[in-house]
């Protein structure tokens, strides 16, 4: 398991601007909310969240942002991988009524759990949160999976002029939300647990990671909690005790990088 596998892309997909979902061959079963590290020869391994999950044919979708990411964008149908993982503990869908809510590229990752929701028969809405219209993906596939699916962009360009967390706390309000799953900004989400006193919760979080075996201690979080393994899904009690949440991230030096 923790050796990557060399796998082929099997088709890659340009949901918006410098946002792309790959496809490819990697049997074996995992949980919404869990990543694998993604090698790409010669350039860096990099840990992703599984964004389609379909028997043998696994998704990841990703923000073309630096190093890694851009080779990522550059590669094609037929060209190889390395894959190792599934990694992390994943989200825990509970609650009757539940509201998801994506930031940028964190909206990516939420989509099999909405499909989970769904095959619960839950009634889920959710919030898709962007700076602008063309950074807006995955609008379609959460409709057609039956979720009420709502817009927030900052520039106003599309639905709700604002923050995805402002809208949020509205309709937590009025649809009698039990339950908020979220991947996003850290930011964004910290507002978000600031909504949910009384709610279940649950935030995906992403550090700088070496090892994602809980090894190196890379990506270590408040008083020792390892995001690769003891994560990266972290429950509001426990975050409202980590200091670091929405306040900064490591780099690969282990320097502070305030949000
Ligand atoms: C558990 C987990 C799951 C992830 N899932 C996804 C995913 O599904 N899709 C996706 O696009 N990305 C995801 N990421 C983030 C992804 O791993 C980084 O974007 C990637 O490592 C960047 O590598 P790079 O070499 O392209 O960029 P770099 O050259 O390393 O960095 C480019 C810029 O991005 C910043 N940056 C790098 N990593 C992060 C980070 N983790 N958080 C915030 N800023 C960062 C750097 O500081 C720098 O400014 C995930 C991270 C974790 C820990
Ligand atoms: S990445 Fe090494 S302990 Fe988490």
């Amino acid at each position: 398991m923790n050796q990557p596998i060399i796998t082929t892309i099997l088709s890659s997909f340009e949901e918006a601007t410098d946002i792309k979902t790959i496809t490819f061959r990697y049997p074996g079963k995992i949980t919404p909310g869990q990543f694998y590290m993604i090698w790409i020869p010669g350039v860096d391994e990099v840990p992703m969240s599984v964004s389609s999950i379909k028997q043998d044919v696994k998704g990841i979708t990703f923000r073309n942002i630096g190093d890694a990411t851009q080779a990522l964008y550059r590669l094609r149908k037929g060209d190889q991988i390395g894959v190792r993982g599934p990694y992390g503990n994943g989200f825990t869908l509970t609650g009757k009524r539940p509201l998801f809510v994506g930031g940028g590229t964190g909206i990516g990752m939420l989509a099999p759990l909405v499909e989970q929701a769904r095959r619960k028969k839950l009634k889920s809405t959710v919030i898709l949160g962007v700076k602008t219209k063309d950074e807006l993906f995955f609008e379609d596939r959460f409709q057609q999976i039956g979720a009420t699916v709502l817009v927030s962009t900052d520039d106003g360009s599309v639905g709700y002029q604002g923050f995805a967390s402002e809208l949020a706390k509205d309709i937590i309000k009025k649809e009698r939300i039990d339950a908020v799953y979220t991947c996003g900004p850290e930011q964004m989400m910290r507002s978000l647990l600031s909504f949910c006193k009384t709610i279940l919760f649950q935030a995906s979080l992403e550090r700088y990671m070496k090892c994602a075996i809980g090894i190196c201690g890379q990506c270590c979080i408040g008083r020792g909690l390892r995001v690769c393994v003891d994560g990266p899904i972290f429950d509001g009690t426990t975050l409202k005790k980590v200091q670091d949440f929405g306040v900064y991230r490591r780099d690969a030096a282990g320097r502070k990088i305030p949000f």
